[in-house]
């Protein structure tokens, strides 16, 4: 079988490809525009493996075209601008990748009698829950609240109409938060790694109460495959580990694992429209295709932060290189909101 996998540069996308080769599940055609986030330092193990396709997936030209030549069976489709806090400074870039890039993907699809089309969400898209809240379940309102999850949750519509109009074979997929090697350094944990490794002080939004269910990649990639295989068309399934853990906890853990005392921790204002928690209930792709998620948090973090310390020329180099795209978009967003007047949003 060929299976298109777009965003296979990126963080998940990359440990996904990797499992595919490893498994010899089938020949994965990449397709990653190489934004600041994709990598193909993460492929390099697999290189002989996959065909790779440098591709905007806004741009349906060239996608036509790598459609047409490759004759796809299948897509899995992770490629998206993922980062909440860029998506504040920059709603409509996230809008380009995430709402038209899918629908293009979709078009495309209905056009080359896709087979499967395996659509990646998050559970951003459900909004936020309350401390004692049950967890959110597939049948559950929409109810984004960045631009980030509200492209996201756009694109999961699109999905939605290209099943119940065209009857394309479509599967949504709506992961918690992932962690693990190959994260780009913008995202919680490799920054606070970056950060602690270097005795930097860490910035932690709000009181540090926010709380996030974390998944091991690798978990997330065997979960992504196990839907692949035995998920059923026109269904949505949430993957997460049960792994509830506030912010401050997590950042302590890293710490704890560095030999590096709280002193480093310094509180930063709360990221605008910051949700409080995300956790979500994970028994239909549990009853349905047997998947679990197999790695602890206690194991998984020891993993990540070993792996990061091996690697710290690539972490350091990310981490410089992000901070130097987000200054940029801050600046374009001052300027914007001098020129616009507009003052509600510090
Ligand atoms: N990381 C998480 O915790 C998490 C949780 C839930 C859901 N997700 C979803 O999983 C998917 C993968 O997330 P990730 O963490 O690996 O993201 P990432 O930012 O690490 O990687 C995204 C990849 O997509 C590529 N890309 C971006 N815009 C593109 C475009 N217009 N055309 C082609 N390629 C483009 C990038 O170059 C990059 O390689 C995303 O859809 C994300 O919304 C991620």
């Amino acid at each position: 079988m060929k299976v298109i996998v777009t965003g296979a540069a990126g963080f998940i996308g990359s440990a996904f490809t990797r499992l595919a080769v490893r498994k010899g599940a089938f020949n994965p055609v990449c397709i990653d525009a190489l934004s600041y986030a994709g990598d193909l330092e993460r492929l390099e193990q697999i290189n002989e493996k996959i065909t790779f396709h440098q591709a905007d997936i806004a741009d349906k030209t060239r996608l036509a075209e790598i459609f047409s030549a490759e004759k796809p069976q299948a897509i899995v489709h992770f490629a998206a601008e993922t980062h909440v806090d860029r998506s504040i400074l920059d709603p409509a870039s996230f809008i380009r990748a995430n709402v038209i890039g899918t629908e293009n993907l979709l078009e495309l699809a209905l056009e080359h009698r896709i087979e499967k089309f395996i659509h990646i969400s998050t559970d951003e898209v459900y909004g936020e829950l309350s401390a004692g809240e049950e967890k959110f379940r597939e049948t559950g309102c929409l109810l984004p609240n960045s631009p980030y999850s509200a492209s996201k949750a756009s694109a999961d519509m699109f999905v939605r109409a290209f099943r119940k109009t065209y009857g394309l074979p479509v599967t949504t997929i709506r992961p918690s938060n992932n962690y693990g090697p190959w994260q780009y350094p913008e995202k919680l944990i490799p920054l606070v790694i970056a950060k602690a490794l270097r005795g930097e002080k860490i910035p932690m939004y709000g009181k540090g109460e926010n709380i996030r269910t974390w998944l091991f990649v690798e978990d997330c990639a065997e979960a992504v495959m196990s839907v692949l295989e035995a998920g059923r068309q026109g269904e949505t399934y949430n993957i997460g580990s049960n792994e509830e853990k506030m912010n401050r906890d997590v950042i302590s853990a890293i710490l704890r694992l560095l030999g590096k005392g709280e002193e480093l921790i310094t509180f930063v204002a709360d990221r605008p429209g910051h949700d409080f928690r995300y956790a979500v209930d994970t028994c239909k792709i549990e009853k349905e295709t047997g998947w679990k998620p197999r790695v602890r948090f206690e194991e998984g973090i020891e993993r990540t932060v070993q792996w990061y310390r091996q690697m710290s020329d690539w972490l350091f180099k990310k981490e410089a290189e992000a901070k130097a795209f987000t200054e940029q978009l801050r600046g374009r967003f001052e300027e914007m909101k001098t020129r616009k007047g507009f003052s509600s949003f510090s």
